[in-house]
């Protein structure tokens, strides 16, 4: 059996390491392909793939295609919008992710970012404390829930909405569940954005939403660029000189935010929420034990296009 561990964004050194313990255990063969600049050359590696472990990296029809031999293909993180679900099912791929692996790395980072706005992205001026605001979580997932529990350190005061998730199972952890959406804008000055990027949420963090923020307002993105809508962000922020956005995920309009709001917007260069050393090793080990535990024993447990 040959895995391919194709990341664009490469997995520190001891995640790979662990991931290909794993694999040698199970007298698997590891090809690994990191920090590729053209599709030819995943196309070209999957080719003779049984399986493949990838992060963002798009595994579109074209590349489910040219691997002609896959069985697999695991996403080592949460979101799986960069996978052909449909032409994956069409070919007998199966698709899963490993939930939760590496949520508290990016819970980390949502705090580290609510830290840099607030105090004026470090540019020596008097900033702003977050003990005692108003944080809503918006999306009460894995991530969701890390953010809940860092954020009580910080004394912060904490609410979530989240259509799917039960109000007990958030109020148990000591947090405030809001009946809507527009409810959680309108009560927190920080809002933390936990939600997948679906047909559903595609560009619904919009001008309605957030005009309903209060007074100096602070966005956080460490979800998916794509729900968020820009051009309605942009607007706002022209709208009330107050509000504040740092992402995790560089916006289309980066360029615009910088030129327009140097002081009130921050993007990181690259997506790094997940970019911890930990985070890598639990997400690539995961996937890793996923395949072998699918191909040997048929375990489907976190399959994500049944
Ligand atoms: C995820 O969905 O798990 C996060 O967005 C992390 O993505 P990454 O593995 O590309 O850093």
């Amino acid at each position: 059996m040959k895995v391919l561990v194709a990341t664009e964004k490469p997995f520190a050194k001891v995640a790979i390491d662990g991931i290909k313990q794993v694999l040698d255990e199970a007298g698997y063969e590891m090809a690994l392909l990191e920090k590729y600049t053209e599709k030819k050359e995943l196309l070209d590696a999957v080719a003779d793939a049984d399986a493949i472990i990838i992060r963002s990296d798009i595994v579109d029809a074209e590349v489910i295609a040219a691997a002609k031999q896959l069985k697999i293909v695991v996403r080592a993180g949460a979101g799986y919008d960069n996978v052909d679900l449909q032409a994956a099912t069409n070919a007998n791929v199966v698709v899963m992710n490993t939930p939760g692996q590496n949520a508290n790395a990016v819970a980390e980072l949502a705090l580290g970012l609510m830290v840099y706005a607030v105090r004026n992205l470090f540019n020596g001026t008097s900033g702003t404390e977050l003990m005692g605001k108003k944080l809503g979580i918006h999306a009460y997932g894995n991530v969701g829930r890390n953010v809940a529990r860092v954020a009580k350190g910080f004394g912060m005061e904490i609410y979530a909405y989240d259509a799917y998730c039960p109000k007990e199972v958030i109020e148990n952890d000591g947090v405030k569940a809001l009946d809507s959406v527009e409810e959680l804008y309108s009560t927190c000055q920080f809002v933390s954005l936990h939600i997948p990027a679906t047909a559903e949420t595609k560009n619904s963090i919009n001008y309605s939403l957030l005009e309903r923020m209060p007074k100096n307002a602070v966005l956080v993105n460490t979800a998916r660029k794509e729900v968020i809508n820009e051009v309605e962000l942009i607007k706002l922020m022209e709208d009330r000189a107050d509000f504040r956005y740092v992402t995790d995920i560089m916006p289309a309009a980066n360029a615009e935010f910088v030129a327009q709001f140097p002081t009130r917007y921050f993007s990181t260069p690259k997506k790094m929420g997940a970019q911890t050393a930990e985070a890598n090793i639990n997400a690539g080990i995961a996937a890793a034990k996923q395949i072998v535990g699918f191909i040997r024993d048929g375990i489907n447990k976190f399959q994500v296009n049944k």
